[in-house]
């Protein structure tokens, strides 16, 4: 019965028509009961379904982001441009912010078709229904397979700057449109704790990790259990931060910790502990610090979880 539907115009709609109000009516009708109750009812039969109208929200999202590049000037006025774009973008495919902002991150999945295909192989093959969200999730996990497994350097530092993956959960992740690339692999409690830090660290060592508000009690706790002794926080007033409700955490946390003597030049400029910088990419620390750091301490530095590699510093990292 599946036959009956014309799959060649809805595969038209979505590459080369384009008609918004066409795709709507295609989206809406492929999830619904009665449109399903209409072809065979198999998994095969629904996850067909299932796929196209996941191809229709890609097609929604890639609107989205083609409004959202005709706000040319969106970077020197971010709020007031970027919120016309996306009021725009639910004016016009009828959706919350939140769905918009999941459309968003479905089209910025590199290999879509070819992803697609697989997870609908998949899915027919364990006799599970597609959705939007498994897609996701499936995109991303494929993105982590292609990070190379890297093996952390033998030495023995002086300096250790880690901004570890802490668990952050899918609930903050999942509320903003940022491409899914940017959700890199996160650690659990446990992997962070098994890193060799101890291994790593020379007689003299300054550690210096980052954490966020969640995380703290954590990184006090790992510190502790790696053997260095807390010293300082630094904190990162990065001006924007999610907060689902209650405290706005526009801040993080580097904390400052040692082992053995302090090994950190306490002459000159004093070392601030509150650095005013806005945020930048994703989960990007601002650069101001590593250069704070190496301009206060002696060579023999690694940075932990680096996606750059910068002079002075030895770099580890899944995608460096
Ligand atoms: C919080 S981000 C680091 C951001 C970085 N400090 C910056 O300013 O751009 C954490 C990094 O750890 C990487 N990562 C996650 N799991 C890893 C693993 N098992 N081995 C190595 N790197 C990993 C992630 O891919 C990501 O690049």
């Amino acid at each position: 019965m599946s036959g009956l539907i014309k799959w060649d115009e809805i595969e038209r709609q979505i590459c080369i028509e384009k008609d918004l109000s066409v795709l709507k009516t295609y989206h809406a009708a492929l999830g619904s009961k009665e449109f399903r109750k209409q072809i065979d009812g198999s998994i095969k039969a629904i996850n067909k379904c299932e796929k196209y109208k996941i191809k229709i929200e890609i097609a929604f999202g890639e609107h989205y982001k083609k409004l959202k590049s005709e706000h040319i000037d969106h970077y020197n006025c971010p709020s007031t441009n970027l919120t016309t774009s996306k009021q725009q973008a639910q004016e016009e495919i009828g959706k919350s912010r939140e769905t918009i902002n999941k459309y968003a991150r479905m089209a910025s999945v590199e290999k879509t078709d070819e992803f697609l295909e697989e997870y609908e192989a998949k899915c027919n093959d364990r006799g599970v229904e597609m959705s939007s969200a498994g897609f996701l999730k499936f995109a991303r996990e494929k993105q982590h397979e292609d990070l190379p497994k890297v093996e952390l350097p033998e030495g023995k530092y002086n300096v250790i700057y880690a901004d570890p993956p802490w668990p952050v959960g899918s609930i903050v992740m999942d509320k903003w449109e940022s491409p899914i690339n940017e959700k890199y692999p996160t650690m659990t409690i446990d992997e962070i704790r098994n890193l060799p830090i101890n291994d790593l660290s020379a007689e003299n060592c300054s550690l210096f990790l980052w954490t966020t508000h969640t995380y703290l009690p954590d990184a006090l706790q790992l510190i502790k259990e790696w053997g260095f002794k807390y010293h300082c926080v630094i904190t990162w007033n990065k001006h924007s931060g999610w907060t689902q409700f209650g405290f706005h955490k526009m801040t993080e946390f580097l904390i400052y910790a040692y082992k053995g003597k302090m090994n950190i030049d306490q002459y000159g400029k004093a070392i601030p502990t509150l650095i005013d910088e806005n945020k930048t990419h994703h989960s990007k620390k601002p650069d101001s610090i590593r250069d704070l750091i190496k301009s206060k301490t002696p060579e023999g530095r690694i940075e932990l979880f680096a996606r750059d590699k910068y002079e002075g510093w030895e770099a580890w990292g899944n995608q460096l």
